[in-house]
């Protein structure tokens, strides 16, 4: 009687899900959106569609019948992961040597399992085989529902007798049709990061790729905004945004195919990286993460943000410390009673923390300069006689916390490290040394390096259990990528790129495991260096050294769309010399930080400042974990503008500053609208961080309707004597 109840229950609760979703096809949905695969009559996996989800699964069995991908000259287009050597001509995700020297691969699909992991989450995983060798490949795609999100990984499975080589492993292959496409995408250098660029696609491969190793995105960075049939706005279009979570070489590429519809594959850089799998043995690459919304690029931006900050960057949910830095104060010169000294300008500022920079270490090649001591961890004993226990409690006593930056991936040839251990350095032993900032990687590969790199962190966290923050730097490519180690465990030298990431990664699990919270910055000379798979152990990133507060306007606002404001780390320094207030308003988008001499700001600098860190303290609540909206473009305006707005929408800051100040001051004139307010509650505005001595010419008595605000706006009034004006923004109940 039992058993048929529950018979009974099973096929109610079952029977509208079988009924609907064809076997053919296999939906993997989010809240807004699906990614359709169908499996055809020869078993090959393809995606049949992607965008907005509709309500009836089994209706996408009829678009399966509509369409054709298979062109008989290329082969079959929309292939969820395209092998080589077989029936398709296009661009591949797989490319296999087999143990025989066969280099033919094909992949039918076997099976295919829902892990519904929570509430939110789902985990969907389709084993595809090929049926002459013995190799296996698990697609797996976890959504998360409410974020909008897809993270996407492949994890390839050597099941034949003999080693095999993988020549081309990528995460993702995905296949879109719209009518045109346009690309969003980045370009830079040292202090000129994301520089965005707009291409349309044309038929043909478009490539972003790095082969820099450490530090891969200095050059090219792998975050893309894809637009499909027009280009995304703010606020409309259908966008992508995309990533690769991988701290090393990349490749995506976009093929229009023949059929104007386009081919993406992203993951790691096939380039020198042909990975050798022995007998049973897996590779799992890393994940390909993406959104997409048809409500234009803000919304897109913030499914981002969203699901970074809860499922990805480390404490995403939690705190972040506003730091007084010595790098741009001392640079190498200094001592601990200078340090000591700047101590209390942190505590007179009102930051929570010091962070002791770069300099403080190595003895028989001092760190001087950036030509001598990285690898020699040891504190320097002229500069610092009493070690960093004793700055430690000095700064203490002053009633700020102690944070330290460390390099711990480099070495400089003048160094004990390089003497002693030449067998750890990345470098061709039979050709010049080529240096980028006098330095060369240590090969993270050799867990005997993995060791040393741990012991290095380990060592200063156990000396001074006290250390409140780590700056992690890490400021060369990689060249002449040659490794000791693996030559001598008779591996082949294109694993190390692969490698050294997994080591890092290693070291990074191991760091995280014993000291799992403590804050740490991921820095590289600048923003050459961050991801998702890194910010699952950091909690920021350094944008980039350029600190002037004109192109951190511009380049915090392409920044933003994929990284939240709590994982950016903005400093107000003496990069360039506007004035204070302009500077401290852009650092305060992000994790606010100072770089400066306290003591050589004059006295209105020093209240002013005073003042904004009381206000930020005030705010970093809603930048930090709040919605962002960028309101106006600085790349197609006189001004930027960008807001910020906690959950209960009663509590908002607004940031508006002058890009161009050029006589025609058209857009100036008129109002901005702001965003996410509730329409129907009732707002008064307030001028903050004024500067001693000016007056706002923001009328702080009007009481406003989140109606009129966001459809009608307000001006902020910008001018060549305001170029930066800050709002608050409080519902008055
Ligand atoms: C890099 C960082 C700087 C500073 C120096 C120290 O350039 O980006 O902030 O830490 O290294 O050498």
């Amino acid at each position: 009687m039992k058993k048929t109840l529950y018979l009974i229950l099973f096929w109610i609760s079952f029977y509208p899900l079988l009924a609907q979703t064809p076997q053919s096809i296999i939906p993997i949905e989010t809240n807004d959106n699906a990614l359709v695969l169908h499996i055809d009559k020869d078993n090959r996996v393809g995606v049949i569609y992607f965008g907005k989800k509709i309500s009836q699964n089994a209706e996408y069995e009829t678009l399966a019948k509509s369409l054709k991908y298979k062109d008989d000259n290329a082969g079959i287009y929309n292939s969820i992961y395209t092998p080589s050597g077989t029936w398709s001509l296009v661009e591949s995700a797989l490319e296999i040597l087999h143990a025989d020297g066969n280099t033919s691969t094909e992949l039918k699909f076997v099976s295919h399992n829902i892990e519904k992991i929570d509430a939110n989450v789902t985990q969907t995983n389709i084993v595809l085989r090929d049926p002459v060798y013995e190799t296996q490949v698990t697609l797996s795609f976890k959504s998360y529902s409410k974020e909008n999100i897809i993270e996407q990984w492949s994890t390839i499975k050597n099941q034949e007798k003999n080693t095999i080589t993988l020549k081309k492993y990528a995460s993702a292959n995905l296949y879109f049709i719209a009518k045109d496409y346009y690309l969003h995408h980045y370009h830079g250098s040292w202090a000129r990061e994301m520089k965005p660029e707009d291409t349309k696609l044309t038929a043909g491969i478009k490539t972003l790729d790095s082969k820099l190793g450490t530090r891969a995105n200095l050059y090219q960075p792998p975050t893309f905004m894809l637009s499909f049939d027009r280009q995304a706005t703010e606020d409309e279009g259908k966008v992508l945004l995309g990533t690769l979570a991988w701290s090393g070489n990349f490749k995506i590429d976009f093929e229009k195919d023949s059929y104007r519809n386009l081919r993406l594959i992203a993951g790691i850089n096939p380039h020198a990286s042909a990975y050798s799998l022995a007998a049973n043995q897996e590779f799992q690459t890393p994940s390909f993460i993406y959104t997409y919304s048809e409500n234009g690029k803000g919304e897109a931006s913030k499914n981002m943000h969203n699901w970074a900050r809860k499922y990805r960057i480390l404490d995403g949910q939690g705190s972040r410390l506003t730091l007084l830095n010595n790098w741009e104060a001392t640079y190498f010169d200094f001592d601990e009673n200078k340090l000591t000294g700047l101590f209390k300008g942190a505590k007179d500022l009102g930051v929570d923390m010091f962070l002791l920079d770069d300099g403080w270490f190595a003895n028989k090649y001092p760190r001087n300069g950036d030509n001598a001591g990285l690898g020699d961890w040891q504190e320097n004993k002229k500069k610092l006689p009493n070690g960093i226990g004793y700055l430690v409690k000095e700064a203490t006593k002053a009633g700020v916390k102690f944070g330290i930056w460390v390099e711990p991936e480099m070495v400089n040839p003048k160094s004990e490290l390089y003497e002693k251990h030449l067998d750890w350095v990345i470098r061709e032993p039979n050709r010049p040394e080529t240096y980028f900032r006098n330095q060369l990687p240590l090969d993270l590969s050799n867990p005997d390096v993995q060791d040393y790199v741990f012991g290095v962190l380990d060592n200063l966290f156990t000396k001074n259990p006290e250390l409140a923050f780590i700056k992690w730097d890490c400021n060369a490519v990689t060249y002449n990528a040659h490794s000791m180690y693996l030559e001598k465990a008779k591996l082949p030298q294109s694993h190390l790129y692969v490698e050294y990431v997994r080591g890092l990664y290693k070291v990074l699990q191991r760091i995280r495991a014993k000291y799992p919270k403590v804050p740490m910055m991921l820095c590289s000379g600048g923003g050459g260096r961050v991801d998702y798979e890194a910010l699952k152990y950091f909690t920021e990133f350094w944008v980039s050294d350029n600190t002037d507060p004109m192109e951190r306007i511009f380049m915090q606002w392409e920044y933003s769309y994929y990284y939240p404001a709590i994982a950016q780390c903005n400093h107000i320094t003496d990069w360039s010399n506007v004035g204070i207030k302009f500077r401290t308003d852009v650092a305060m988008m992000g994790k606010m930080g100072y770089d400066i001499v306290v003591s050589k700001l004059d006295e209105k600098e020093l209240v002013f400042s005073q003042n904004a860190l009381k206000n930020y303290n005030n705010l970093k609540e809603i930048i930090w974990h709040g919605d962002m909206y960028r309101l106006v473009n600085p790349f197609e305006n006189q001004m930027a503008s960008v807001q910020y707005v906690n959950e209960q929408k009663d509590h908002a800051v607004m940031f508006n500053y002058l890009v161009d100040n050029r006589y025609d001051l058209t857009s100036l004139l008129s109002t901005t609208k702001l965003k996410g307010l509730d329409a129907k509650k009732k707002y008064k505005i307030k001028e903050i961080n004024i500067y001693p001595g000016t007056k706002s010419t923001i009328n702080e008595e009007i009481i406003y309707s989140g109606d009129y605000l966001m459809t009608i706006g307000i001006n902020p009034n910008l001018s060549n004597r305001r170029t930066s004006v800050v709002l608050e923004i409080n519902e008055v109940k």
